[in-house]
C-alpha cells in the first residue's frame, strides 16, 4: 500500500483536488470515456475518485466513510473497462498528473500506481 506521508508530502486536500478535477476535465470531453458515465453530473463522480485516492495515499479516510470497503474491481463491473477504456482513462490521467506540479519522485511513485491501477480494472478483452 501507500506511504501514509504522500498526501501530506504533495501539499494534501487542494492538489489532489486540481489532479481529479483535471482529469475529469477531460473525461468530459472524452468521447470514449463520457458515455461510461450514468449521471448527467461528473460531479459526485469526481468526488468519489478524489476522496479515493486522498484516503489511500494518507489523507483522511472519507471515502469509506460515505462510500464502505472499495472493492473497486467490483465497482467497476457494470462497466466495459477493455484496453481502449484503459488507456483512454490514463491518457486523461496523464495530463493532470504532469500539470500537478509535482516532484519527480512523487510524480513517478503516483504514476506507477496509477497504471497499476488502471491495469487491475480491466474487466475485458476487448
Ligand atoms: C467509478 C470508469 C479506473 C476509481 C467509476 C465509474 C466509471 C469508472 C464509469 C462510475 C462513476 C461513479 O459513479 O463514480 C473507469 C474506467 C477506468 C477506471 C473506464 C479505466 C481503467 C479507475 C482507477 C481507479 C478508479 C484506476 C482508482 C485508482 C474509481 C472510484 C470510483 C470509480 C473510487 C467510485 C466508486 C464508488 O464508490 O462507487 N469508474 N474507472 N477507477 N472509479 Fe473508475
Amino acid at each position: 500500500s501507500a506511504p501514509q506521508n504522500f498526501y501530506a508530502e504533495v501539499g494534501g486536500h487542494p492538489v489532489f483536488h486540481r489532479i481529479v478535477a483535471r482529469f475529469y476535465e477531460q473525461v468530459a470531453e472524452d468521447e470514449i470515456l463520457r458515455p461510461l458515465y450514468p449521471e448527467e453530473d461528473l460531479g459526485p463522480a469526481e468526488d468519489r475518485l478524489r476522496m479515493f485516492l486522498e484516503q489511500y495515499w494518507g489523507g483522511p479516510r472519507t471515502y469509506s466513510d460515505q462510500r464502505g470497503h472499495p472493492r473497486l474491481r467490483m465497482r467497476h463491473m457494470p462497466f466495459k473497462v477493455g484496453p481502449i477504456e484503459r488507456d483512454a482513462w490514463l491518457r486523461c490521467m496523464k495530463v493532470a498528473v504532469d500539470e500537478a506540479d509535482l516532484d519527480d519522485p512523487h510524480r513517478e511513485q503516483l504514476w506507477h500506481y496509477l497504471q497499476y491501477a488502471a491495469a487491475s480494472m480491466v474487466n475485458s478483452d476487448f
